[in-house]
């Protein structure tokens, strides 16, 4: 079922949301090579909860057998890990990688959530390029994220646009609603058909997140039952926010 936020629930909403662009904000000044993504994880759950939200993915329930909870604040995927990748006191970050965030805060009963790819230190241009076609893909999809349009013409976008720039999307996640749940309906895939879906209506929340392979679009999962990586060990960028339809343009609540 698609819910439709009133006014109150948006206002609850963008907080929830505000909490995330904050959170993203530590994590961009703090991110250096040599620290663990475990290290990053713990920056990320003191700042949630020292602005009144709980981590979210902490203690999530995917929903499939054999899966066990997620463990973590955030998701961080480095170079070739292109999702869900667990924090880890083993875990490095180092000069020229290319990580991959991903973090859900609920606050009032609501979540906001979004992905960030930040670089560390200076990379490839093949790898700078990658993370900016990944961001940009968000960007071109919510052109269509508004009243007159439906769900398949921001997939779409996303999917056309990423292509013509010669990199895959992933087809086995998707965005998707947002609000009390931190997944609702309806499903946003990366690729599809135009003039298909849902139509969009103001107060809809949506997180919209293309996530995008350098080579070939398959992937493959890790017997940790959450770490996704790409099957050819190219690498592979993510970026998503929370977005409001509105009447006219969408509003973006992930970022300040
Ligand atoms: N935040 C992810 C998303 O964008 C969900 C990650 S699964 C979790 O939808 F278990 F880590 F929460
Ligand atoms: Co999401």
């Amino acid at each position: 079922m698609v819910t439709i936020k009133s006014k109150r629930e948006i206002e609850l909403m963008k907080e929830a949301c505000k909490v995330v662009a904050l959170t993203y904000q530590e994590l961009e000044k703090r991110i250096k090579p040599g620290m663990t993504t475990w290290e990053l994880d713990q920056i990320a759950e003191k700042t949630m909860r020292s602005l009144g939200a709980i981590p979210a993915e902490k203690g999530y329930n995917i929903g499939i057998k054999g899966v066990p909870p997620y463990p973590a604040t955030l998701c961080v995927s480095i170079n070739d890990e292109v999702i869900h990748g667990i924090p880890s006191k083993n875990k490095v970050i180092r000069e020229g990688d290319i990580v991959s965030i991903d973090t859900v805060a609920l606050k009032n009963g609501f979540n906001g959530d979004a992905a960030r790819t930040f670089i560390v230190g200076k990379t490839s241009k093949e790898a700078e390029r990658l993370v900016q076609v990944t961001k940009q893909a968000f960007f071109e999809g919510i052109k269509f994220a508004k009243p007159g349009y439906r769900i398949g013409d921001v997939s779409h976008r996303i999917g056309e646009y990423v292509r013509s720039q010669g990199y895959s999307v992933v087809r086995e996640f998707q965005g998707h609603g947002i609000g009390r749940e931190m997944h609702e309906d309806p499903g946003i895939p990366n690729y599809g058909k135009a003039g298909r879906g849902i139509r969009l209506e103001p107060g809809m929340t949506l997180a919209i997140e293309p996530m995008v392979i350098q080579g070939k679009p398959n992937i493959l999962q890790l017997d940790d039952g959450w770490t996704i990586i790409t099957e050819d060990g190219s690498l592979a960028a993510h970026y998503e926010n929370t977005i409001l339809i509105t009447e006219k343009e969408p509003e973006i609540l992930t970022i300040l």
